[in-house]
């Protein structure tokens, strides 16, 4: 098996730029937006529980999987498959990585953009207005281009970042902007639990209820689990192409799940007492933040201020994963049609936000324009997210379980002899086996489910 040298790609500089960009892909409006949702819709503390079973069993595994690629082959996402299994089919798990980076940055860039309309709000105090803050959140999201304005914004900021390169634009702003989501989230948790009433909050999070979980609940766990550690389309893959020899891919798996998982349960910390000190449904949905955090905010001292600093996060959180997805794409078009990054970064960033202003666009004026039976918006999200990154996850299980030689993903893992690697077979047993067969299981659910909602 060839294994490329690439001397003179750009790679990261130190230990801690690895943990910050890994762990500033995992941590996103997966984290802040969506679990605190998803977690209130599917029974609190009994969902968390599997969703830390998902993290700690599957994420972990596929995640260390994606690393044993990306380092070994020291290419993007289509290229390290092309490395590593020449003259194969399998280059096709890589084209589904670029297709679901794609995606996944067209949905996910348009609710960025909401993160930076809402700070402005906060500062402006427009949640102190007699609207009620449901009408305009739905005034604002339809707009015909209001949102679509931020949603570019948030692009180009993503773009220049990646412009820097790897060392001078993805390392260097991850390894300041991840401790500064850090304070912030700190501060918000400090607030949150200090509001009356915060213990029920924190109740309804930790407390287990066994009669809540049900298989859709393992279902929702294990694609949270999968899109909050960004797995199953080649982001980590890339990343690590970029990791020194030297660098332990385990411990990183886990230091990178740990964090991301901290910061979802904080990011719990943070709105459930809030939720309940308000005495409003912890179960609203997707509009949880954008609708009834501003309710909160509105009726709290100093409001204001709290909501720069939750929408700061919320946008700081959306930056570092943006920023991961657009390197996939960049990766990809640089190296496999030999262009030059700043070609591939503006080609990748018009397309994603032509793709981008359409999927925003289907939530306000092309609202009727329905394919299979779902707006754009939601097509997107659930081709992204319920398909193309179990299946993707899926391939990646099998390529390192089947396919690749037991003993280079031994060297890989283990810096050619020079770690200990005493969970080797473990990781190998779960990876061969169970991997695999939990994530069919979910995904062909997932698709019956699918169908049937
Ligand atoms: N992990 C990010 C989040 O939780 O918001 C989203 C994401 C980034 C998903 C990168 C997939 C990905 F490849």
């Amino acid at each position: 098996m060839s294994v490329t040298g690439n001397s003179n790609r750009d790679n990261f500089s130190s230990k801690f730029g690895i943990l910050a960009a890994a762990a500033g892909s995992a941590v996103g409006l997966g984290n802040v937006w969506k679990f605190p949702y998803v977690t209130g819709q599917n029974g609190g503390g009994a969902f968390l529980l599997i969703y830390l079973a998902c993290v700690f069993i599957l994420g972990v595994t596929v995640m260390l999987s994606e690393f044993t690629i990306g380092r070994r082959a020291q290419r993007n996402v289509f290229g390290s498959f092309k490395t590593l299994a020449p003259g194969t089919p399998w280059y096709f798990v890589g084209i589904m990585g670029v297709v679901a980076a794609f995606v996944i940055l067209s949905f996910y860039s348009a609710v960025a953009g909401w993160t930076l309309e809402y700070i402005v709000r906060s500062v402006d105090g427009s949640f102190q207005s007699n609207e009620s803050l449901s009408n305009a959140f739905s005034h604002f999201i339809t707009h015909p281009f209001r949102p679509i304005v931020w949603q570019l914004v948030f692009m180009v900021l993503t773009a220049l970042i990646v412009a820097g390169g790897i060392k001078n634009g993805i390392e260097k702003y991850n390894r300041i902007l991840m401790p500064l989501l850090l304070l912030f989230l700190i501060i918000l948790c400090v607030r949150a639990v200090t509001l009356p009433n915060s213990l029920e909050g924190i109740k309804f999070l930790f407390y287990p209820d066994f009669s809540k979980i049900t298989a859709k609940t393992v279902l929702f766990a294990m694609g949270q689990a999968f899109f909050s550690l960004s797995l199953g389309m080649g982001t980590l893959i890339t990343y690590s192409s970029y990791f020194g020899k030297k660098e332990n891919l385990a411990s990183t798996a886990v230091n990178v799940s740990i964090a991301d998982t901290l910061v979802a349960i904080l990011a719990g910390v943070v709105i459930f007492p809030a939720v309940f000190a308000f005495s409003i449904e912890p179960s609203s949905g997707p509009s949880l933040v954008f609708i009834t955090l501003p309710e909160i905010f509105k009726q709290m001292p100093l409001g204001s201020l709290f909501g720069v600093l939750f929408f700061a996060l919320l946008a700081v959180a959306a930056l570092t994963s943006t920023v991961s997805v657009l390197e996939v794409v960049v990766a990809y078009f640089s190296e496999e049609f030999k262009i030059t990054r700043k070609k591939a970064i503006v080609i990748s960033t018009i397309s994603i936000s032509a793709l981008g202003v359409l999927a925003s666009l289907s939530l306000g004026p092309l609202s009727s324009l329905l394919l299979f039976k779902k707006s754009i918006f939601d097509l997107l999200d659930f081709t992204a997210s319920n398909v193309l990154l179990p299946l993707g996850g899926l391939f990646i299980v099998i390529f390192v379980g089947w396919y690749m030689r037991k003993d280079d993903v031994l060297d890989e893992v283990s810096n050619s002899g020079k770690l200990k690697v005493k969970f080797f077979p473990y990781y190998r047993f779960i990876v061969k086996f169970i991997a695999p067969l939990a994530i069919a299981a979910i995904f062909i659910y997932s698709i019956f489910f699918g169908s049937l909602g």
